[in-house]
């Protein structure tokens, strides 16, 4: 853990390079083994852009046998009654009889996940499992638990950047994943 924020816009630093880079390579070593038996390449689909940063280190300890096609998804905000609608673009639109992966940076709400899972199931594939860097604790909120399958490291309830994780797109090249200070907001 570093001492001080080495960047000025964050106020703590909550997961140190060191601390990712530790869990990021035990969660490959999972996934590895979760996947041992499969045989057909594994279909990693990061969903672009929080997640560009964690697949690729994850993906280049994993050992499974895989293809990478990233996914986007586009967020339509609704008015003050209705939630926002998204609407997910996958790369490969025929998924038949794939394992895949899917990979984003941090589990909040579980709206995402449960989006993505439905575009995967809906394309075809076989096992769908996810992943994230991040889990989110959210005592306020009823979490859709049950769509997300892997997370690395559990963080209290706070906006956090850095590591592919950004506030209006910034702060995702950090290296550290930090809590964005009051001023920068
Ligand atoms: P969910 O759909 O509520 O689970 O939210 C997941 C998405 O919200 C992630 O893909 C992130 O883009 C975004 N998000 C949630 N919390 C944070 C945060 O603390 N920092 C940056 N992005 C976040
Ligand atoms: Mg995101």
């Amino acid at each position: 853990m570093t001492a001080e924020p080495p960047h000025s816009d964050l106020s703590v630093v909550l997961v140190g390079r060191d601390e990712i880079a530790q869990r990021v390579a035990e969660m490959a070593a999972t996934l590895d083994a979760h996947f041992a038996d499969i045989d057909q390449p594994l279909v990693v689909l990061p969903l672009l852009t929080g997640a560009l940063i964690f697949a690729a280190d994850l993906v280049r300890q994993m050992k499974t046998p895989l293809t990478i096609e990233p996914l986007s998804a586009h967020s339509y905000r609704g008015d003050a009654t209705r939630a926002g609608k998204l609407e997910i673009r996958l790369g490969p639109d025929d998924l038949t009889g794939r394992d895949v992966l899917l990979v984003d940076d941090i589990f909040d709400s579980g709206q995402t996940m449960e989006k993505m899972i439905e575009a995967c199931k809906a394309a075809g594939a076989n096992q769908v499992t996810t992943v994230v860097l991040l889990h989110k604790c959210r005592p306020d909120l009823p979490q859709r638990a049950e769509y997300c399958d892997f997370w690395a490291i559990e963080i209290p309830d706070a906006f956090v950047v850095g590591y592919g994780l950004d506030h209006d797109g910034r702060y995702r090249d950090l290296p550290d994943i930090g809590i964005l200070a009051e001023h920068a907001r």
